[in-house]
């Protein structure tokens, strides 16, 4: 690689790192950030998007200009935006600024850019380069992605399981399987996602709490997916003060005269059918790009197979429950050859204390 190519890179990476800024907070958007050179390379401003509503990544940047950008270049990590939103379109920005040359990792999918974005900053008569840490930029983004794509939300299924594959008791028991440090390392986690999902089996068994214990403000929707409708009367998911609920349930099966029971703070939310997929695309309608799975095995299945999840994250611990009524991950997905199992990529794990979290991606 020649020496500009290494510092284009590099600015782009600066990019990306700022993008990185806005993880836990920029959803239903995009995460962007832009860097700003002056015609001699210098780095005369920066910016990130950090959350809805508030100045894009490049308007962010051209407003802590600390010199005049004519003449000068852009790295971003996402096309910029054409069309008026909840803010001006950041496309009329750059072309007022001047900027001769811009670094464009990734088109963007939102169907309003699209690459509409790009086609005017070229009428315009700016140097439009695309593609630079492409791979690097589409990691970053790709639960956004993925909601403008499939107008689903990316899904990541997490449990905790004991070495012999056990994630709970045959009483249902399940407290705690996992060290401290991996529980809390949980909550941590949640702060990635726009909502986390159960099933009513593990609302009545383990009566969950589903926060960040704080570390997000507001904290993840909590999502409670049930067909009987046949939830506690007394459950920590009813108090909304500090994070909010919303049962779905499947009115094709569930006893309705139960709704009564559940708190008026609590939002209900009728569906059809048991698919998990209609809760994936409810969730992303209203601007959830990455959701949590925390389910027990029934509707794991239910969700793998709906093809709802994208990613997982697992936990194991050095215990064994035993028994062979004791709970496994998932269900039967009815496999009959090995070439119709689950394949799994891009296998990382780490040591959580004496747990191990392992991370995957699922190939759909
Ligand atoms: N170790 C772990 O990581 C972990 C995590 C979660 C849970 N668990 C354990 O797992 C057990 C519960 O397992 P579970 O499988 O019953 O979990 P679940 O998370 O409650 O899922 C099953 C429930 O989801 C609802 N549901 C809605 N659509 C469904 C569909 N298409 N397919 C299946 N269910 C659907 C039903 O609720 P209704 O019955 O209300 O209609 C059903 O009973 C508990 O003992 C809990 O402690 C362990």
């Amino acid at each position: 690689m020649s020496n500009k190519n290494v510092s284009h890179t590099k600015w782009m990476k600066r990019a990306i790192l700022l993008a990185s800024l806005g993880k836990n907070t920029s959803s239903p958007n995009p995460r962007v950030g832009a860097v700003i050179l002056d015609k001699n390379g210098n780095l005369i401003s920066e910016g990130f998007h950090y959350k809805a509503g508030m100045p894009h990544a490049e308007a962010m940047a051209f407003s802590n200009l600390k010199k005049d950008a004519k003449g000068g270049s852009m790295y971003v990590n996402l096309e910029p935006c054409c069309h008026q939103g909840k803010t001006p379109p950041c496309v009329d920005k750059v072309i007022s600024s001047g900027i001769r040359k811009i670094y464009i990792s990734i088109e963007d999918p939102d169907m309003r850019v699209s690459g509409k974005g790009i086609k005017l900053l070229k009428k315009a008569g700016i140097q439009v380069h695309l593609g630079l840490c492409k791979h690097e930029s589409l990691e970053l983004n790709k639960a956004f992605i993925h909601r403008n794509i499939t107008k689903k939300a990316f899904g990541v299924l997490k449990w905790a399981m004991s070495i012999d594959g056990r994630v709970s008791l045959k009483n249902g028991k399940s407290k705690w399987i996992t060290n401290k440090k991996s529980r809390s390392l949980v909550h941590s986690l949640r702060t990635e996602f726009d909502a986390i999902i159960i099933g009513g089996n593990t609302l009545r068994k383990d009566n969950p709490l589903l926060t960040t214990r704080g570390k997000k403000n507001p904290e993840p929707l909590r999502v409670i997916f049930t067909k009987s409708l046949d939830l506690p009367e007394k459950s920590n998911l009813w108090d909304c003060s500090n994070a909010k609920t919303i049962v779905i349930y499947d009115s094709s099966t569930a006893n309705e005269s139960n709704l009564t029971k559940i708190p008026k703070c609590v939002e209900i939310v009728k569906v059809s059918s048991d698919n998990p997929e209609l809760i994936s695309t409810i969730l992303a309608k209203r601007g959830c790009n990455k959701v949590l799975w925390e389910c027990g095995p029934r509707l794991a299945t239910a969700a793998v197979k709906s093809n709802c999840i994208q990613e997982i994250i697992t936990f194991i611990a050095p215990k064994i429950l035993g028994g062979e009524n004791s709970m496994n991950p998932f269900d039967d997905f009815d496999f009959e050859e090995m070439h119709e199992t689950i394949n799994l990529s891009q296998t990382n794990f780490s040591f959580v204390g004496n747990d191990i979290c392992f991370e995957s991606s699922i190939k759909n």
